[in-house]
């Protein structure tokens, strides 16, 4: 079987198995403000789904997200995408070059490097597995990574996995940089609500940051795709031209966004509220294990990473030991091929009961990785 099908059986099993505890992938599994659900289902009851939808999306969300990143409507435009992960396409594809480079953080998402290479660009991963640096970029190493040939910088910021996030100084410096070589700013803002404090890169470098917003984390519709690219305008009228999805996207995802959107504040708290809280038990009950160890707390995304070299177990094996009590965690190479043997991701936006029982299990997890053999392969 090729890898591709090896990757979705994988999957399929996942989203198969009753009851499984979804700690691994960012996803929000806290029900959502009743208003979501009902926008939703009146959706498909009147049977809007039979019409696309605008391209760029409905306006009401357009303008819904531009006000909740406080951006200014003569700066930034919003294309509607099929999650952040189409928005990213759209921007790496389309702006990277042959001999271009894409420069990053190791760790941060794959993906987007896929998308630029797949358009001849090199990628340039910058090491911030560093806890001497706060586990963040540097300017200085920014600095040292650009030149004129880059095309794009990505920065996912809170970042996935380290949950670290950058103040407005930083921000500031290293739009400079972008600035100084005329490099888009592709920031990666999908975490951007757990954060107790983060700035735009759009403030700083208007015309040429690329913010990527996501419905996927905060607002839990991972499975209903819906996201979105926020640029100026000039750019969007071109990254609009040939995106990978001119119909719309989907149309019952956006009314539940626009009701999410309109009552976000009435609801959202209490979800940041418990994810810190299921944070502060997986802490505590890593710091009951010897070799364990919690890296960056709080984290400002609901994740965190927990590293388990120490223990003398392997990521792989430890997942798949939770795996076999129907918990999902992720093993740290899905982030990173030179830090990945380190960690497991602990995914935080979870109702309490899943993440007491991932604490209660911790111990014996750890025990029972130890004697795993013949690992299934993991992605
Ligand atoms: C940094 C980052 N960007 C984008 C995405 C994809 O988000 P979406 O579900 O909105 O496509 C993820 C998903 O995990 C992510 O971690």
């Amino acid at each position: 079987m090729r890898g591709f099908d090896l990757r979705n059986r994988h999957f399929d099993g996942l989203v198969n198995t009753p009851g499984l505890m979804w700690l691994g992938q960012n996803t929000n599994h806290l029900s959502p403000h009743p208003a979501v659900t009902e926008a939703m289902i009146a959706s498909i009851r009147a049977e809007g789904y039979h019409a696309y939808a605008p391209p760029a999306g409905l306006e009401e969300l357009r303008e819904l997200i531009l006000q909740d990143l406080g951006l200014d409507p003569a700066q930034a435009s919003v294309l509607v995408t099929d999650g952040a992960v189409e928005a990213l396409y759209t921007a790496c594809r389309d702006l990277s070059v042959p001999g271009g480079t894409f420069v990053t953080t190791d760790p941060g998402w794959k993906w987007p490097m896929a998308f630029a290479k797949a358009s001849g660009a090199s990628v340039v991963e910058i090491p911030i597995y560093k806890p001497e640096n706060g586990y963040k970029l540097t300017v200085d190493q920014l600095a040292a990574a650009v030149d004129e040939r880059t095309r794009i910088i990505y920065l996912v910021d809170p970042n996935n996995p380290l949950g670290t996030c950058h103040t407005a100084e930083e921000i500031a410096a290293f739009t400079d940089i972008a600035r100084r070589h005329g490099a888009y700013f592709v920031h990666d803002c999908t975490y951007r609500h757990f954060a107790d404090a983060h700035s735009l890169a759009a403030h700083c470098y208007p015309e040429r940051t690329i913010t990527i917003y996501s419905f996927s984390k905060w607002l839990g519709l991972a499975g209903m795709r819906l996201g979105a690219l926020v640029a100026h305008p000039e750019v969007l009228e071109r990254l609009a031209m040939a995106p990978p999805n001119n119909l719309g996207s989907n149309i019952v995802s956006q009314r539940g966004a626009i009701a999410g959107l309109r009552h976000r504040e009435a609801w959202f708290p209490q979800v940041n509220q418990c994810q810190r809280r299921n944070q502060a038990e997986i802490v505590r009950a890593a710091a009951s294990v010897p070799g364990l160890e919690v890296v960056n707390y709080p984290s400002q995304a609901n994740l965190l990473v927990m590293e388990c070299v120490g223990a003398g177990v392997t990521p792989e094996a430890l997942c798949q030991a939770y795996r076999e009590e129907g918990i999902m965690i992720r093993q740290g190479t899905y982030h990173t091929a030179t830090f990945g043997h380190r960690f497991v991701k602990i995914s935080t936006t979870v109702p309490p009961a899943w993440a007491d029982r991932f604490c209660e299990l911790l111990p014996s997890r750890v025990e029972r990785a130890r004697q795993l053999k013949d690992l299934p392969a993991l992605f």
